[in-house]
């Protein structure tokens, strides 16, 4: 047959019209999608223990101690955390052990920092303006007998308070009258204090009994709060929460399980925990520390760090936790992987504009941020 070539074609234009009588509706919608997210693993100098991290306020420096051959490492960061210039500094011989760093209320810009080893508790002007400059001693202060070990140090008022890891006491001690101290003794290591925002207390988590010691300075007494079994074991980072919200603690668990738990220490002593639900990772995470954003009043949030530091095979994570306005229950969870694993993850530190993780195995600072 012959083909009509003008009669195909208007079947064609017909059935071509027709096709665009019934398409689909395609319409504009939203386009809306969360923040991206960026980590950055700055390298550090290294060492065998990469410890705590903070940052002078009001300016771009950060500190890092070292714990292993006791050096303090200044570093300029940019606006994501980047370190752009860095210098190190050992601090006494390379076994006194710097361990623990707190910035001062008392003397803005200036940090107090523990030689663990040398059981020196030192005030130390870290000279922001210039990277290469040598820090400055401004005060000294020995630990009493029969303290040993000062791990963690605050500055309260005019006193500084510090667990004493190595004979397992607290020390408080008035940093203007060093003769004005009194040294409490706990169970097996005291590791951090917290003041309690709301009866005033001081509360350490002693890791290896699994207690909590409370230390009221006025009446000088001491008692001995447990840990629900069923919650896990070993409280390790604890820190006060903002007025109203208590205290609040993280339980890293052992060698064999993490139990993704954390606590919050009411004013009566009293302990509400809240268990990680998201996912398997984060029900069994190994929480070793934890630090409340700096909006936390405002936006209910709270940053948790999982670390492999006991249980060799735990994830290293950061985990930003959301609770409900009346900090009653987790609403949501957010969790980021370190990219580099099984470094033992150490310290979280939150600024209005990061989060910092030091990596204490594997001689690297994290920075997290959304854009
Ligand atoms: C010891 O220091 C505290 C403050 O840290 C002060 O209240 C107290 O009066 C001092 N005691 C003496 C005997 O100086
Ligand atoms: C407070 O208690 C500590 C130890 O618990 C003790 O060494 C010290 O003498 C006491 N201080 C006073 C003033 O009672
Ligand atoms: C480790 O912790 C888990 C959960 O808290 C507990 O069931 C287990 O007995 C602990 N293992 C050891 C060896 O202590
Ligand atoms: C907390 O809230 C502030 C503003 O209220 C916001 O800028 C900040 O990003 C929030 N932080 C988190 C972790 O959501």
């Amino acid at each position: 047959m012959r083909v009509n070539k003008k009669l195909l074609s208007s079947l064609f234009s017909l059935l071509f019209v027709q096709s665009i009588a019934t398409a689909l509706s395609i319409t504009p919608t939203s386009a809306d999608r969360g923040a991206s997210r960026y980590v950055i693993e700055n390298p550090l100098p290294l060492a065998d223990q990469t410890h705590e991290v903070v940052r002078v306020a009001k300016t771009n420096v950060i500190l890092i101690s070292q714990m292993s051959n006791s050096v303090l490492l200044k570093a300029t960061v940019d606006d994501h955390g980047l370190i752009k210039d860095i210098s190190a500094f050992q601090l006494g011989q390379s076994t006194s052990a710097l361990h623990g760093l707190a910035l001062s209320k008392k003397y803005p810009g200036f940090v107090w920092v523990t030689l663990q080893k040398d059981n020196k508790l030192v005030l130390l002007d870290p000279i922001v303006n210039s990277i290469t400059a040598a820090p400055e001693v401004q005060k000294e202060i020995d630990v009493p007998t029969p303290g040993l070990g000062p791990h963690y140090v605050g500055e309260y008022g005019d006193e500084l308070w510090s667990t004493l890891q190595d004979s397992s006491h607290v020390l408080r001690i008035n940093y203007n009258d060093p003769s004005n101290y009194t040294i409490y003794k706990g169970l097996d290591r005291p590791i951090f204090i917290a003041q309690h925002p709301d009866n005033g207390k001081f509360y350490t988590g002693e890791d290896n009994d699994d207690k909590i010691m409370k230390i009221d300075p006025v009446a000088n007494t001491t008692t001995q709060l447990s840990i629900l079994e069923s919650a896990g074991t070993t409280p390790v980072g604890l820190i006060a929460g903002p007025p109203g919200l208590g205290i609040w603690f993280t339980l890293l668990g052992n060698a064999t399980q993490g139990t993704g738990t954390i606590g919050n220490l009411h004013a009566d002593d009293t302990i509400t925990y809240h268990t990680l639900s998201s996912s398997s990772w984060s029900k069994k995470a190994s929480l070793l520390h934890l630090a409340f954003d700096p909006e936390a009043e405002t936006n209910y949030t709270l940053w948790l760090l999982a670390s492999s530091i006991v249980k060799s095979d735990a994830l290293d994570m950061i985990i930003k936790v959301t609770f409900d306005a009346g900090w009653t229950k987790i609403v949501s969870e957010d969790i980021v992987v370190t990219p580099t694993q099984l470094n033992k993850a150490h310290r979280i530190l939150i600024t209005p504009t990061n989060v910092f993780a030091t990596e204490l195995a594997s001689s690297k600072l994290v920075s997290y941020y959304t854009l």
